[in-house]
């Protein structure tokens, strides 16, 4: 359940942070206009948007859609040996609340999403890049929940989600509906930052 804003828009407030962050081989930063071509050499391929939740038609289409200013103001992108490797979404929102305690909840959780350079794969950087997404969402933000969904068949973020701690929420019969399979099972996952720190 989500409640809706009652005050600013709490994405803003990863214009505050120290950008860029480093990770032992990574560099996660803001995305720019600039990016859209190279984060079009990879999730322009099916194999990548097969399971992600829409498939652009062309680069014209690419760019429409991801440089639109809200989109980009979530997404990151993480660099290895000096390129795009990968991106990332940090969309922060609202936990649902009671209307009196809607203030609250207001901005306390976020929605997390990654995709990688199929070239890239296989050697942990994508997991590596959604550990710093969590410290980020949790050290730099302070916010109190991630969550992260996904088609049940998608198997490798499944491991992503589960190599960084998260836990599963929610497993939905038949609720998402895939453009070449149909509607297929889907999965929540989540973590708390007291989770995570006891974690730590
Ligand atoms: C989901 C996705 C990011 C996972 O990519 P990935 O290469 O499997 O993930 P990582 O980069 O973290 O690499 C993990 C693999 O490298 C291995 N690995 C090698 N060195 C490693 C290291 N230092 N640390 C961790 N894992 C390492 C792991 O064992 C793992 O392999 P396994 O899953 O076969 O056991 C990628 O498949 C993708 O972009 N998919 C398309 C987009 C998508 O589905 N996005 C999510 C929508 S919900």
């Amino acid at each position: 359940m989500t409640s809706s804003s009652t005050s600013a828009d709490p994405q803003s407030r990863l214009d505050a942070l120290d950008w860029p962050f480093h990770t032992e081989r990574l560099t996660v930063r803001r995305s720019t206009i600039e990016d859209l071509d190279s984060l079009w050499k990879y999730r322009g391929l099916p194999e990548v948007s097969r399971w992600t939740s829409w498939h652009p038609a062309d680069q014209e289409d690419w760019r429409r859609y991801q440089g639109d200013p809200a989109r980009m103001a979530r997404t990151l992108v993480f660099e290895y040996e000096g390129s795009i490797a990968g991106d990332l979404m940090l969309m922060i929102q609202d936990g649902w609340a009671q209307r009196e305690a809607a203030d609250l909840a207001h901005g306390t959780q976020a929605e997390l999403g990654w995709a990688l350079d199929p070239a890239l794969g296989g050697k942990g950087l994508a997991t590596e890049a959604v550990r710093e997404l969590i410290r980020i969402a949790f050290d730099e933000l302070g916010l109190r929940r991630v969550t992260a969904g996904a088609f049940a068949d998608n198997e490798r973020s499944t491991r992503v989600m589960e190599r960084v701690g998260m836990r599963r929420e929610a497993y939905n019969i038949k609720e998402s509906f895939h453009r070449d399979l149909g509607w297929l099972d889907g999965i929540e996952y989540a973590l708390l930052a007291e989770e995570w720190r006891t974690r730590a």
